[in-house]
């Protein structure tokens, strides 16, 4: 029996791609192009006690899982229809103590095997795609990604083997490759990172570099809307990647996780990249070897970062805010303030002073980056949108008023794609 699919939208082979989205009918700007539960999902484990482990709402006075502890919901609903998840991990987390830490993509996967067991028709999440046909790149896979997965299915037997009965290697080692492909990081709209979730039919969307389409987040609900019109014909592209950064790093990360060659118009023309690498105003400019070398150190840097962040503390606040501005030291000899390095820097520093609660530093750092941002990301990006929400945020606490109202109608002005 044939199923009932998408009103507007279908599954297509796009030459080169694979599966892609397409449209059957015109779109404009700000449309809805359609919307998608999550199959399965997971709440941070930062985000605990401040957000819904079911619906994923934010408020305050959520109540605690009287037995762990450790999960937090609206009511007494919530709790009861997060049972079947939750219980996969209450009682091991009381039996592990400090010592229960699976990835979050571990927690995902665990989910994904127990909603399989009891969801055995097209759940409303698979209206084209269901999860177990989703992409798995298996052949691309090197060494590193391989004892990678293995690693998590090893994770996966220690915290989980208790409540769950395993699928077979093969297919445990499939299930975790296609989570990688497909899974998606959920947002709020400040971007921040609130959980991870597979939406099988949102996955159908291929990448491009000027995508016509984003996707945001409602609760646990995926809400695809177009940023560009959209032809009747026209295949939907969303992007995978933040788009800030030059062409040959775009191209890097594709392929290190994605496993394919962009060739969008933003990939072949790479109009952006001499903005995005503005380089300081010097009577004799920097050599091409300095450039090159700079550029060695910005991503070894934007590396270090990373790995330093996961680590956060209070005390761990005051070296991360000096790793930041010392490379911004060290890269501004070569690079100008505009420069996405300099960028990258400058949004980290924000996020830090943030966190140490100095609104008039992370002011300082966010009005540095907004107009760069406006001008080097795509129309309608919600990268710019929730840096102005922040900007709005900070404005208001700091009692100053009609900034925040600029700061906040610049949000509204794109205001289809943030619920605030
Ligand atoms: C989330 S899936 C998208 C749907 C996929 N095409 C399918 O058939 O299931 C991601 C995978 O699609 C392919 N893909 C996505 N965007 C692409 C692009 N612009 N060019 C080539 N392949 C792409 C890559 O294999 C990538 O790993
Ligand atoms: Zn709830
Ligand atoms: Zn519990
Ligand atoms: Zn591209």
């Amino acid at each position: 029996m044939k199923h009932e699919g998408m009103d507007g939208i279908e599954s297509f082979e796009s030459p080169g791609k694979g599966r892609g989205l397409r449209a059957t009918r015109p779109y404009r700007i700000g449309d809805l192009l359609f919307s998608c539960p999550a199959y399965s999902h997971v709440l941070s484990v930062s985000e605990r006690g401040y957000i819904c482990e079911h619906c994923f709402t934010r408020k305050e006075g959520l109540a605690k899982c009287g037995k762990c502890k450790k999960a937090f919901y609206c009511n007494v609903e919530c709790q009861r229809g997060d049972w079947a998840m939750h219980k996969l991990e209450c009682s091991a987390m009381c039996a592990f103590g400090e010592n229960w830490c699976p990835s979050e993509t571990v927690r995902l996967v665990a989910r994904i095997i127990a909603t399989l067991k009891v969801q055995k028709d097209r759940s409303a999440s698979e209206k084209l795609l269901l999860l177990k046909d989703m992409e798995a790149n298996l052949d691309r896979l090197d060494n590193e990604k391989r004892e990678m997965n293995e690693a998590d299915i090893a994770g996966l037997h220690h915290f989980y083997s208790k409540h769950l009965d395993f699928p077979d290697h093969q297919a445990l080692l499939t299930l975790f490759a296609q989570v990688n492909c497909n899974g998606f990081t959920v947002e709020d709209e400040e971007l921040s990172h609130l959980g991870s979730a597979v939406f099988p039919d949102v996955a159908l969307m291929n990448h491009s570099c000027c995508p016509n389409a984003i996707v945001t987040y409602r609760g646990t609900l995926a809400e695809v809307r177009a940023v560009q019109d959209v032809g009747q014909g026209d295949e939907i592209y969303t992007s995978y990647i933040d788009l800030l950064y030059p062409t040959e790093d775009r191209i890097e990360r594709l392929r290190d996780s994605y496993y394919f060659s962009c060739d969008c118009r933003e990939c072949k023309t790479k109009s952006k990249d001499k903005a995005k690498m503005k380089l300081r105003k010097l009577s004799d400019g920097p050599r091409p070897e300095e450039i090159r070398e700079m550029v060695r150190y910005a991503r070894i840097i934007i590396d270090d970062f990373r790995r330093a962040k996961h680590e956060k503390n209070i005390l761990f606040t005051a070296t991360l805010l000096e790793m930041c501005e010392l490379s911004m030291d060290k890269m501004g000899a070569v690079f100008d303030e505009s420069n996405v390095y300099m960028l990258h820097m400058m949004y980290q520093a924000m996020g830090v002073c943030l966190f140490m609660e100095d609104y008039d530093s992370a002011l300082s750092y966010g009005e540095k980056v907004i107009k760069p941002f406006s001008q080097l990301y795509p129309a309608y990006s919600l990268n710019v949108a929730s840096m102005y929400l922040k900007l709005g945020r900070l404005h208001v606490a700091l009692g100053r008023s009609s900034a925040a109202s600029t700061a906040l109608k610049k949000v509204t002005e794109g205001k289809f794609h943030l619920c605030i």
